[in-house]
């Protein structure tokens, strides 16, 4: 069996929404200390639903298929939605990673969740701050 599925190929080939976004509502930039990975997605954010998202992701060909396939998981969702996308999601909708690339995954679902949390942020809104652990109680990364 072929280590990486088609669709993590097909995305790390023709990653979709790839850029940056000028003026957005939120900015959620992660890295992996172990891997030295690092992801950046950008939110367009209106009346709660996310209408448009990009990444930057410099790192490794799981970390930009995951990125691809996440921000194409959110887009058009409401936010609540959004906050669904595990990295457990994303790897199925990949239809898999190997074990040791699961942690790629990770970057994408904390990487919206940051973006999230800065729109929040930045529009002195209220939120459910158990819904974002800090990294200190995460320890996603460590396990890389
Ligand atoms: Fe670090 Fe993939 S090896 S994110």
């Amino acid at each position: 069996m072929a280590l990486y599925s088609e669709k993590v190929m097909d995305h790390f080939r023709n990653p979709r929404n790839v850029g940056v976004i000028e003026n957005p509502d939120g900015v959620g930039e992660v890295g992996n200390p172990v891997c030295g990975d690092i992801m950046k997605i950008y939110l367009k954010i209106d009346n709660d639903i996310i209408t448009d998202v990009k990444f930057e992701t410099f790192g490794c060909g799981s970390a930009i298929a995951s990125s691809s396939m996440a921000t194409e998981m959110i887009k058009g969702k409401p936010i609540s939605e959004a906050l669904k996308v595990t990295n457990k999601a994303v790897t199925e909708a990949l239809d898999g990673l190997p074990p040791h690339k699961l942690h790629c995954s990770v970057l994408a679902e904390e990487a919206i969740r940051k973006a999230l949390q800065d729109y929040y942020e930045r529009n002195g809104l209220d939120y459910d701050h158990s819904q974002f652990p800090d990294c200190e109680s995460c320890g996603h990364c460590h396990g890389a």
